[in-house]
């Protein structure tokens, strides 16, 4: 079971920053997950939120500024006084830093609320520079934006995610739109829901799990990743239980 670092190492460092992403490779997690959006000025940052208020010092949409505006907010209001000031990552810095990581990167197209125009020709043609396509895959809870990277790089693996509600029949749907993956919440995932995905060949990254009985529950069903606030914790259970 790969362990997948939500929005970097987000239990102990400011989510979706250089400092978590730096974390995670160092406690050893097999992939990072970031979410990424568009600025006023088309560039592809690193942020979860549509806005800025929650995790830095700002206030406001991020596509309603630019990048060099964006840098200037401090991204650390979720640890503030525990870690230095970190600034919101473009996604090329953090393409940058990934070509020497020894990780694999997770992009989650946040294009569930905002539709941010042609952000998936962007973000491929930013990992196409950097020689990343190899080592990444989509998710995203706009499905249509998976279909779209399909469409430009049909190499790529991707994840449909699902909120808890979760989908009947998540196998079926998978394979005939040609997702890879099912990125389910925890909460919506059952035997017969594992069983249905696995009979349909399709693979299971499961969010987002900070606790024992459900990583436990995890390497039961034998999914294909754990998708954690935690890295340390995950990795140091699946070590224990090899
Ligand atoms: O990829 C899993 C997870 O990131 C989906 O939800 O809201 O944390 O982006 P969210
Ligand atoms: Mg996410």
């Amino acid at each position: 079971m790969k362990v997948v670092a939500h929005r970097g190492y987000s239990g102990r460092y400011p989510e979706n920053t250089m400092l978590a992403f730096q974390k995670a490779e160092e406690a050893r997690a097999d992939e990072i997950e970031l979410d990424v959006q568009l600025t006023k000025d088309g560039t592809v940052v690193v942020i979860h939120d549509e806005v800025v208020d929650r995790t830095t010092d700002g206030t406001g949409s991020v596509r309603g500024y630019t990048f060099k505006e964006l840098e200037k907010l401090d991204a650390s209001q979720l640890c503030r006084g525990t870690c230095p000031v970190q600034r919101i990552p473009s996604f090329e810095e953090y393409c940058e830093w990934a070509t020497q990581a020894h990780l694999t990167t997770n992009i989650e197209l946040k294009t569930g609320l905002v539709y941010y125009q042609d952000i998936e020709k962007k973000t491929i043609a930013i990992l196409e520079k950097y020689d990343l396509l190899g080592r990444v895959m989509f998710s995203s809870f706009n499905h249509l934006s998976l279909v779209e990277t399909k469409r430009i790089a049909p190499q790529v693996p991707v994840g449909a995610l699902i909120g808890k509600t979760g989908v009947v029949n998540a196998g079926f749907y998978c394979q005939k739109y040609g997702f890879e993956f099912y990125h389910p919440s925890f909460d919506s995932l059952d035997d017969n829901s594992v069983a249905e995905l696995k009979a349909h060949h399709i693979g299971m990254n499961v969010w987002t799990v900070d606790g024992m009985r459900e990583l436990e529950q995890l390497a039961s069903w034998n999914v294909d990743g754990v998708i954690t606030n935690y890295c340390t914790v995950c990795r140091q259970y699946l070590d224990g239980a090899k």
